[in-house]
């Protein structure tokens, strides 16, 4: 499974300026004041006030914002700071240094999976909506495949420039800065540098004004300097606690919680309950995607409990295991070992489903062990059926409407 990585605005500038691609200053703040003793130490007549949140279309939302003192800048970052830009609340600002805009472009790289290549994309229409760029007027937007062996060399980058349609007495300046840019993807093993608005400031300089990067986390091993871009604040905290504990977990938004060992058999899982839960009321879906992978001892196991149940829209656990090289009565015996450590956390119903090595000791361990929160059922689709109706009756027993109804009835 591909976590990724992506970096705050402030973040991207920060290694675009390490790297030597051409940025403007900035400075984070957050409190209007740290927002006007940020433009005092910048120095320059006027700033822009920019909302540090990972989404794009911050700008549309009032998150970007001139100040001309640092009157005004404290002022734009009060009006800034709390926003909620597509449910990402503004904690911080950055407190850039204004640039003189003469033409704004668009540039990016990214991993193209589909035809295993890198793929360029640039414009000189940059700045607004690229989105509705690509859709209405997708001949403006150059698409250039770029050889993960070569890179963007000068050959590569000046075709991008030619094919974008960037003025002639341009070419050579943008393609230096997309060669350092081509460079900043690879060495940095990004999945994504996007930089939007790149301009040309009046003056005739080529600035990266805006940079959004998504490394791929699959490198981390070789970029232990990347831990330091890793927040856990913005990231789920149920994410952030299972990653503490070296757990492959994804939080979704179903009331089914879904432990399995595999991430094959535990993405397959996820389809059967959506699948199970599609015709039961409150149409119950999976809560999470949670791989314990293949020697899940019973702390593994219990860590995994702990972190499904805490989170409150769980209402069932499916447990579906296929006992291999770690067989079903070592997987059963954590269940046993799983619950007691919970004790009183436990609160919610465990369907679990084994299968493979040493099935018929594994069910009798949780025959044997006979709790009553815990069901065994035989095969993944009764499984996956049981935790969806257990699920669906947990919420429209706490669904005030229908308790009205079923009083009535
Ligand atoms: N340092 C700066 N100096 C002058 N103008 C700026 C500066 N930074 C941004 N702008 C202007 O503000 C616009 C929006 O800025 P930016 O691209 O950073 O945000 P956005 O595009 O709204 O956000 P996102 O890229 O997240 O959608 C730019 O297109 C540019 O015109
Ligand atoms: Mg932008």
């Amino acid at each position: 499974m591909d976590i990724r990585v992506d970096l705050y605005e402030y973040q991207a500038r920060d290694l675009f300026e390490r790297r030597g691609v051409p940025v403007l200053r900035g400075l984070v703040a957050r409190t209007p004041e740290e927002a006007a003793a940020a433009m005092e130490q910048l120095g320059t007549p006027v700033v822009v006030v920019k909302a540090q949140v990972k989404t794009g279309g911050r700008g549309k939302a009032g998150g970007v914002k001139l100040a001309r003192n640092p009157q005004e800048a404290a002022d734009r970052a009060r009006e800034i700071l709390g926003l909620d830009i597509k449910g990402h609340v503004v904690e911080q600002v950055m407190v850039a240094e204004g640039a003189d805009i003469a033409e704004e472009y668009y540039f990016s790289l990214l991993l193209d999976r589909a035809s295993r290549t890198y793929l360029a994309m640039c414009s000189v229409e940059g700045g607004m909506d690229i989105e509705t760029l690509a859709e209405e007027r997708p001949e403006a937007l150059a698409r250039i495949p770029v050889d993960p062996r070569t890179g963007i060399d000068w050959a590569k980058a000046d075709e991008i420039v030619a094919a974008a349609g960037f003025a002639e007495e341009d070419r050579r300046r943008v393609a230096r800065v997309l060669g350092t840019l081509g460079r900043v993807f690879i060495d940095e093993d990004a999945t994504l540098v996007e930089v939007n608005p790149l301009v040309k400031t009046k003056q005739g300089d080529i600035l990266a004004l805006d940079g959004k990067v998504t490394l791929d986390d699959n490198a981390r091993f070789r970029h232990p300097e990347h831990a330091a871009f890793e927040d856990a604040s913005s990231a789920d905290p149920l994410e952030a606690r299972a990653q503490e504990k070296g757990l492959n977990y994804v939080k979704l938004d179903g009331s089914v919680g879904v432990i399995g060992n595999g991430a094959g058999l535990v993405m397959s899982t996820l389809d059967v309950v959506a699948k199970a839960g599609e015709d039961l009321p409150g149409t119950p879906r999976p809560a999470n995607f949670l791989d314990i992978g293949g020697g899940a001892s019973a702390q593994v196991m219990a860590n995994g409990l702990e972190i499904i149940l805490s989170d409150p829209q769980v209402e069932s656990v499916f447990v579906n295991v296929f006992g291999g090289i770690t067989a079903c009565n070592e997987v059963a015996n954590g269940i046993v070992a799983a619950m007691k450590m919970l004790g009183e956390r436990a609160t919610k119903p465990l369907v679990v489903r084994l299968d493979g090595n040493a099935v018929e000791i594994g069910r009798q361990i949780l025959h044997e062990f006979d709790h009553p929160l815990v069901t065994v059922v035989d095969t993944m689709d009764h499984a996956a059926r049981r935790a969806a109706e257990l699920a669906s009756a947990a919420s429209s027993s706490e669904d005030p409407q229908n308790q009205t109804e079923q009083k009535g009835a």
